[in-house]
Order: structure tokens, then C-alpha cells, then sequence
């Protein structure tokens, strides 16, 4: 019991540490973690948390791939250029960062593992890859049966879709690495993260690219948890079609020069400021049905506070938009104050990293 409450300590104390992040370079080799390990597994990225000394370290690696054809040739030069890649029925499966790269000199897209936040049911290697993308970041532990804690989306509410499956491939693979594997929900890994200082009590919400992720919980509880399929490549879809342009290009304008807070200039903005508040509005409705429709909502004292996390909340201005409409909607518990996390890229890897800390034997 004793060793129990120390991890606890050791866990509540570094979710109040700061996150040091960095890129997975191409061509560099995964690490052998010592120590428990958080895992974002996101529909955009994958993070890898670690404690070590004074602060949270994180590696982040695209979860993205781009297929070519097989030859011996073209095999010399991607080792020779540390290229990422494995060979499957004569193509070669180029991983994470590399495939970025591929996709852009042959101007199209790279492909996804997932999709929504779960294993896209459209790619037939896309567990195999998923793997893969996963083992270019971590190897085997040090110690045999490390925690490892992986981040898992809620339930959505608007498709008949269930995490089950994808919760299970993740699991066996991890545990074939010879790691102890758990999962934590993805909006919880959010409060794990952020409410140290509110006592794990609030609602912690993950804006990503695949979906929306909420989690009410008091006192590092989850009470309600749960997900919509709407996200930033939601936003980046919809505007592009509006404006008779790819995702992609939507996507760099969103992540490079578009804000919240400045009134729109051109068409691809005024779609932008459009399907934000799109998302926004679909998630705070979705809010105020849950917790209205739900019976579970404890009787707390205090207003909690809402703690929003994920790419999407990025632009500048996000913070003050949401706000602003959350004054229109009614839910039934106290709000004390909207707050974006820290670094809200590595915001659920820490949160999980917090978890197996707590978790560690
Ligand atoms: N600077 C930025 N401004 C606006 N959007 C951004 C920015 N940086 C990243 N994004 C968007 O954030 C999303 C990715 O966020 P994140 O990495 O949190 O998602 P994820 O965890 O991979 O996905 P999910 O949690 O939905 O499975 C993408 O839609 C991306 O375009
Ligand atoms: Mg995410």
C-alpha cells in the first residue's frame, strides 16, 4: 500500500512537469524505454511520453504511410537514404515522416491507418502498418512487463462504431513487445494532464483530427466519457469542398496562417471560421444532450473547470470563440473557467504517461 501511494505521488507530480517535445527524425532508431511509457495513439499522430529527470519527454511520428512499387534498386537507395519502410506483396510500405515526404514529391496524399479515431476498416494492412508505425517509436522495454498506457477514444455517440476491436489488435501487439499494456480514455488522459491542481474534477476535452473526445470526471473518475467523429480533418474536408480545393491545402492554410481571432480575408478563411464554429457547436450540443440525458452527473460543490486539448485547438482566438459559445448553451454543471492545456499536441501522451506512471508495480 505504501509503494502504491508513493507511484501516486511520483504520477501527481508529473503531470505538473513540463513537456519537452521533439520529432521523430527520419532514419533515427527506436527507443528502449526504461520506465513506464504513455502512447497517444492518434489519428493524425503518435506520441511516445517518458519521465525523465525534470521533465516529460515526448516523441511524436506521423501515423501515415505511402505505398511503392517493389524493386531492388529502389530498395538500395531507400536504406542507403535511412528511409523507413517494410516490404509486403511486392510494395514497399513507407512509415510515418518518410511518407510525408513520398506523398508530396508525387503531389497526392499519403494514407491513413485511422481514421475517426479508430483502425480504418478501408486499409487492408492497416494494422500491420499501424504496428509498424508504432515499433519505429518504441522497442522492447528494458525490464519485460513495463506499463505501457495507450490512449483509446470514447464511445461515439453519433455512429455505430466500437472501440473494442481497435482497443484489443492495440493491446495484443503491445503486449507482444512485452509490455503491460492499458488504455486510458482519451478525455481522461486530458484532466490526467491538465487538473492536477483542480483534483482530477472537470471536463477534459481532446479537439484532434479524427474526432472530438470529452471526459467528465471527479476526482480523476470518469463519470461520463465519450466521442463525436468530428474533428480537424472534418473541418479541412468540408471547407475544401466548399471552396473547390483539396484537404491538404485547406489543411497547411489552417495549421500555418488562419486565426480565430482576426475577421476572415479571403474565401478559404470565411470556410474556416465557418466549420469551426460547425465543430464547436456540434461538440457543445453533444455536451449539453450527454450531460442532460445522463444520470450520473455527481453533485459537485464547485463550478468545474473545462480544459480543451488536441490540434485543433491551436489557432489563436480558439480559447475566446469557444467562450462564446458556450454562453449559448445550458449544462447542468457549473462551468468556473474555459482553459486551453500547455502544449495541447503532447497533452494526452502525458496524460497517459501520468497513468502508467500511477500503474507501475
Ligand atoms: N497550428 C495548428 N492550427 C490548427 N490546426 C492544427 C494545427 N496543428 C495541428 N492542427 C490540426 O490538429 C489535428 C491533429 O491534432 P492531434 O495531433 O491532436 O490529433 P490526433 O490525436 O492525431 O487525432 P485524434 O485524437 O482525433 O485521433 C489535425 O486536424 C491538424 O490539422
Ligand atoms: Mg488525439
Amino acid at each position: 500500500m505504501a509503494d502504491e501511494m508513493g507511484n501516486i505521488d511520483t504520477a501527481i507530480q508529473a503531470s505538473q512537469k513540463t513537456v519537452v517535445s521533439r520529432e521523430k527524425e527520419i532514419g533515427e532508431d527506436a527507443e528502449r524505454p526504461k520506465g513506464p511509457v504513455g502512447l497517444d495513439i492518434g489519428t493524425s499522430h503518435i506520441v511516445m511520453a517518458q519521465n525523465k529527470g525534470k521533465n516529460i519527454h515526448t516523441v511524436k511520428q506521423l501515423n501515415a504511410f505511402f505505398t511503392i512499387p517493389y524493386s531492388k534498386f529502389t530498395k538500395k537507395i531507400l536504406l542507403e537514404n535511412e528511409v523507413t519502410f517494410f516490404e509486403k506483396n511486392e510494395m514497399f510500405y513507407i512509415l510515418g515522416y518518410s511518407a510525408e515526404n513520398f506523398a508530396n514529391m508525387f503531389n497526392t496524399n499519403t494514407r491513413r491507418t485511422m481514421e475517426k479515431g479508430l483502425l480504418c476498416s478501408r486499409e487492408d494492412e492497416g494494422i500491420n502498418v499501424l504496428q509498424a508505425i508504432i515499433h519505429t517509436l518504441i522497442k522492447k522495454p528494458k525490464n519485460p512487463g513495463e506499463v505501457i498506457c495507450f490512449s483509446m477514444p470514447g464511445n461515439p455517440i453519433d455512429s455505430r462504431n466500437s472501440v473494442v476491436y481497435h482497443e484489443s489488435i492495440i493491446k495484443m501487439f503491445l503486449a507482444s513487445l512485452g509490455y503491460n499494456p492499458m488504455s486510458i480514455n482519451e478525455g481522461l488522459a486530458t484532466v490526467m494532464a491538465e487538473l492536477a491542481e483542480d483534483n482530477f474534477t472537470g471536463i477534459g476535452i481532446s479537439m484532434g483530427g479524427g474526432m472530438c473526445n470529452v471526459c467528465l470526471a471527479y476526482l480523476s473518475v470518469p463519470v461520463i466519457t465519450y466521442s463525436i467523429e468530428k474533428g480537424g480533418d472534418y473541418i479541412d474536408q468540408m471547407v475544401g469542398v466548399s471552396v473547390g480545393e483539396p484537404a491538404t491545402k485547406i489543411k497547411t492554410t489552417k495549421e500555418n496562417s488562419f486565426k480565430l481571432s482576426k475577421a476572415p480575408k479571403n474565401r478559404i478563411e470565411t470556410a474556416l471560421h465557418i466549420y469551426y464554429d460547425d465543430l464547436i457547436h456540434s461538440l457543445l450540443h453533444s455536451l449539453q444532450d450527454v450531460l442532460h440525458s445522463s444520470d450520473k452527473i455527481p453533485k459537485i460543490a464547485k463550478p468545474v473547470p473545462i480544459v480543451l486539448a488536441g490540434g485543433t485547438v491551436l489557432p489563436s482566438g480558439f480559447k475566446e470563440y469557444f467562450e462564446n459559445a458556450l454562453k449559448n448553451f445550458n449544462l447542468p454543471v457549473d462551468i468556473s473557467e474555459v482553459r486551453v492545456a500547455d502544449d495541447p499536441l503532447n497533452t494526452t501522451a502525458k496524460g497517459a504517461m501520468v497513468m502508467a506512471l500511477s500503474e507501475e508495480i
